[in-house]
């Protein structure tokens, strides 16, 4: 009888608790807007092959057919990247991962020590602006390229442009270019990554000179190396000096944040050794130059683009045997990591030297993939707010956890804005492809600038 009675007893309990669980409102308003979250991890998994179906947009300069960095001798390999495709990211488990920041924030006690943590940039609600687009996409053509400015294509609906980033738990100020100079003054910012390292690079210098010529901008690029090498078509990046107060910002393409290497440098048909454990040389070269340091990488670890550069994992200085990383998101994780931990093993030596990593920027196909067909054709965000503290990009998140390097994480506030992308209105991509990876500009990567200028 007493057994019963307590069995009868903790049924009860069983059931209340039950169904509280199923009642209480915060499980579901914690839960993200829409279906978009799900999109997340499938796009990281294929972000890739996007570049492949125009390889012109994901490139660095839009007049150019393809490719990373190719010596000249390979620029013709453009074609083949079309044809290519990549299934490394196991998919189960990438999608797994796409439920854990919503879930574990109900476990979490609510939001007490927010005032207390480091402000969160990432949360917050996207707000309807007066004061936006910060320049006009109909200017801005000494920076812009052609094929980002959605002002200059048959695109109609620009309502994109006057949405302005509010985090939650903070203060954001607002972007000037006075300010921003004036921050910055006798200082050196670099971005290097991928071309949508290059997206914010551009967007950054539209934001600092309002879009309007400006013939006094020095070009500096010889003072980094950036030239063009003899034969190639392009050089590795771009630096431009405003005079009156000394800035410098720089563009450096590094699309995997690897140290390339010619195998054999005395033939030009030479693999590429990629050394996932070292840096860019640029980096390493001119850190002591740069004042604040961007950096970015995620959509160009594919084996498709790999095998198109003729790159090959290097750790060690050898070609790697370690199965471990071998895969791409494993590759990429372990890069992602180790120039990390690198450039923060640098930062004693350089005294007010600020790094940024710079998080994912989201992909958005819908109804299919890059080349079935997959669309982004929204006009309307596909929410408003980011509601949770978590970033949207664990991998990016934990390769910063410990370090001095500072988080840019725009992800989750990029993930809602899938309307935002060049999308039809491509004017590179093959007939019926979408870009639903490169961003309007004015646009989405101007908000990267501003959380950006936050923070420096
Ligand atoms: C900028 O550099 C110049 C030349 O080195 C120096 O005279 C000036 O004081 C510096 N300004 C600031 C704000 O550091
Ligand atoms: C510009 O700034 C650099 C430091 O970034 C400094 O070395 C240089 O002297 C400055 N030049 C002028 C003209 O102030
Ligand atoms: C990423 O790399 C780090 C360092 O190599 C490792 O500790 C971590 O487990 C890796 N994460 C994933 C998801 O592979």
């Amino acid at each position: 009888m007493k057994q019963l009675s307590l069995f009868f007893i903790v049924f009860v309990c069983a059931s209340i608790v039950v169904w509280n669980w199923e009642k209480t409102p915060r499980l579901t308003i914690l839960l993200p807007p829409h279906d978009q979250p799900v999109q997340l991890f499938p796009v990281m998994q294929e972000e890739v092959k996007r570049e492949q179906v125009t390889p012109v947009t994901d490139d660095f300069k839009e007049d150019e057919p393809v490719i990373d960095k190719l010596p000249p001798s390979l620029s013709t390999n453009a074609a083949s990247l079309n044809t290519r495709q990549d299934n490394e990211f196991p998919k189960t488990q990438e999608e797994h991962h796409t439920t854990e920041p919503a879930v574990r924030e109900h476990i979490e006690p609510p939001v007490t020590n927010v005032e207390q943590q480091a402000c969160n940039f990432g949360k917050g609600k996207w707000i309807p602006a007066d004061n936006r687009p910060l320049y006009s996409g109909f200017g801005c053509k000494q920076w812009l390229s052609g094929m980002w400015a959605c002002r200059l294509t048959q695109r109609t609906d620009f309502e994109y442009e006057k949405l302005k980033w509010q985090p939650k738990d903070c203060k954001m100020d607002d972007f000037t270019a006075d300010n921003f100079l004036k921050r910055m003054r006798n200082k050196t910012l670099a971005f290097v990554g991928d071309s949508l390292g290059r997206q914010q690079f551009q967007s950054l210098m539209c934001m600092v000179t309002g879009g309007e010529e400006m013939p006094d901008v020095e070009d500096v690029g010889t003072e980094y190396g950036l030239v063009k090498a003899h034969g190639s078509t392009r050089p590795d990046g771009w630096a431009y000096r405003f005079p009156t107060t000394n800035t410098t910002i720089i563009y450096y393409w590094s699309a995997t944040l690897c140290d390339l290497q010619p195998v054999d440098p005395t033939t030009h048909t030479t693999d590429y050794a990629m050394h996932l454990d070292r840096p860019p040389a640029f980096l390493k070269h001119f850190l002591h130059k740069i004042d604040v340091v961007v950096l970015n990488t995620g959509h160009h670890w594919n084996r498709g683009k790999l095998n198109a550069n003729k790159w090959i994992m290097y750790v060690d200085g050898k070609p790697n045997t370690n199965r471990k990383i071998a895969d791409m998101g494993s590759a990429k994780n372990f890069t992602i990591h180790s120039v990390v931990r690198w450039i923060n093993t640098e930062l004693p030596n350089h005294p007010g030297l600020k790094v940024f990593l710079r998080s994912l920027s989201p992909r958005h196909f819908f109804n299919g993939e890059w080349n079935t067909g997959g669309t982004c054709d929204s006009t309307t965000p596909g929410a408003l707010e980011v509601v949770h503290d978590e970033s949207s990009d664990p991998v990016a998140a934990a390769a910063v956890k410990g370090t001095e390097v500072k988080l840019l994480d725009i992800t989750g506030l990029s993930l809602v804005r899938e309307e935002g992308h060049i999308s039809r209105f491509s004017i590179r991509a093959a007939p019926g492809a979408q870009d639903c990876l490169h961003w309007c500009l004015p646009g989405v990567p101007d908000t990267w600038n501003e959380v950006l200028f936050a923070q420096i």
